[in-house]
C-alpha cells in the first residue's frame, strides 16, 4: 500500500485486505481515506461494485486452485461492471524462455518443495488460466526480473455480458 500511496496522483480511497493481523500491523500509517482491514480475500465485508481497481499482490501463488477461484470471484464482485475496471495481479514467476528465468524457476520450485511450510509461497504461478476461468480478459503482462522476487504482473478486465 505504501508504494501505491507514494504515487502522484494517488487514489482518494484505498482498502487493503489481509487475513493476518501480523501482516496488517506492518502496514503503518496510511493517507487519509485509506484503510487496512482484517478480512479474507475470498469473502470480504465490502459492497458489490465498490472498486474501480482491485490489486492482488503476491497472493494468488500462495493459494490452492479453489481458493484462487474464490479470490477472483470476489474481485469480480467488487469491481464495478465497467469496461475500464481493472484487476492487477502480481505473482512470483520466472520466465522459463530465458536461461536466468529457467534457473530461477527451478530454484524457486525446489525451495517450495523442500520446505512447503516455510517456502511454499515461493512456488511460481502464471495465473492466466485462472483469470480466464474467472471471467477476466488479460490485457497486459509485465515481467519483473530484477529487484526482489522474479515476478509477473497481469492487468485484466472483467468480461461484461
Ligand atoms: C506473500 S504475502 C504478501 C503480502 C502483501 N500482499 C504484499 O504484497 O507484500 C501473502 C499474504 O497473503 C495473505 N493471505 C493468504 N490467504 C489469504 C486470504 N484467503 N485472504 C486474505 N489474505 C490472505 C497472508 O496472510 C499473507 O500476508
Amino acid at each position: 500500500m505504501h508504494a501505491l500511496a507514494s504515487r502522484d496522483p494517488r487514489p482518494a480511497v484505498a482498502i487493503g485486505v489481509d487475513r493476518s493481523a501480523g501482516m496488517l500491523a506492518r502496514v503503518g500509517e496510511l493517507p487519509a481515506g485509506w484503510s487496512a482491514k482484517l478480512a479474507d480475500a475470498r469473502d470480504t465485508p465490502l459492497e458489490d461494485a465498490v472498486a474501480d481497481v482491485v490489486v492482488c499482490s503476491y497472493l494468488l501463488h500462495v493459494l490452492a486452485a479453489e481458493d484462487r477461484a474464490a479470490v477472483l470471484a470476489e474481485a469480480r464482485r467488487l469491481l464495478a461492471p465497467r469496461p475500464a475496471s481493472r484487476l492487477v495481479i502480481v505473482t512470483v514467476w520466472a520466465d522459463r524462455r530465458r536461461l536466468g528465468g529457467r534457473l530461477a524457476d527451478g530454484m524457486l520450485r525446489a525451495l517450495a518443495r523442500a520446505r512447503p511450510a516455510a517456502w511454499g509461497a515461493l512456488a511460481p504461478l502464471d495465473p492466466t488460466d485462472d483469470l480466464r476461468a474467472a471471467g477476466f480478459t488479460p490485457a497486459r503482462r509485465v515481467v519483473l526480473p530484477r529487484g526482489g522476487y522474479p515476478s509477473l504482473v497481469i492487468l485484466a478486465h472483467p468480461r461484461l455480458s
